[in-house]
């Protein structure tokens, strides 16, 4: 091979692998806003403090799965503004108890929801307030 040939099929290869790469990079940038919509419409509340303390905690240890507002992540997490978490349906107790050691996936297709071990207690009470109050708001009692 010439050097001029093996020169133009060198930059033929690498616009391609540029061309591929660039392609894979679009993908995955649509897959990832995507996944992460809001599963649910939920408005906004006035949060008692308690409930505002859950809010903080909420934003930094589960929004990431459960969506901002609890309104759920597509593809990632459950909404917890949801009737089939009213207070009827699954009590504080319960809600508390799932918070601290983890729900094995049962009611959605996004896997298990791994334990919080190292929340305190008062910041378990001030979630649970937190996600009462949401639903409460959206008419979820
Ligand atoms: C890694 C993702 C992830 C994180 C982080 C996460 N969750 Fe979950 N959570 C899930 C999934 C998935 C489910 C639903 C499991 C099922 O029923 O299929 C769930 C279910 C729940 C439930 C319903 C429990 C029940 O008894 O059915 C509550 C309440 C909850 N999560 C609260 C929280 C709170 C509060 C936090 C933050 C401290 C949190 N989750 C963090 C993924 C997560």
């Amino acid at each position: 091979m010439s050097s001029l040939l093996k020169n133009i099929t060198f930059i033929v290869l690498i616009l391609l692998f540029l061309g591929i790469s660039y392609i894979l990079l679009q993908e995955s940038e649509q897959r990832d806003s995507l996944a992460g919509a809001p599963i649910v419409e939920v408005t906004e509340a006035a949060l008692t403090p308690l409930a505002e303390d859950g809010q903080a905690v909420f934003d930094t240890k589960c929004a990431y799965c459960h969506g901002l507002n609890a309104a759920g992540r597509d593809g990632v997490g459950p909404p917890l503004v949801h009737l089939m978490y009213a207070p009827g349906a699954t009590d504080d107790a319960r809600l508390a108890l799932s918070i601290r050691k983890g729900v094995k996936a049962d009611k959605w297709p996004f896997g298990d929801m791994p334990a919080e071990p190292d929340l305190a207690e008062e910041e378990i009470r001030s979630l649970v307030a937190y996600i009462r109050e949401m639903q409460k708001a959206n008419g979820i009692q």
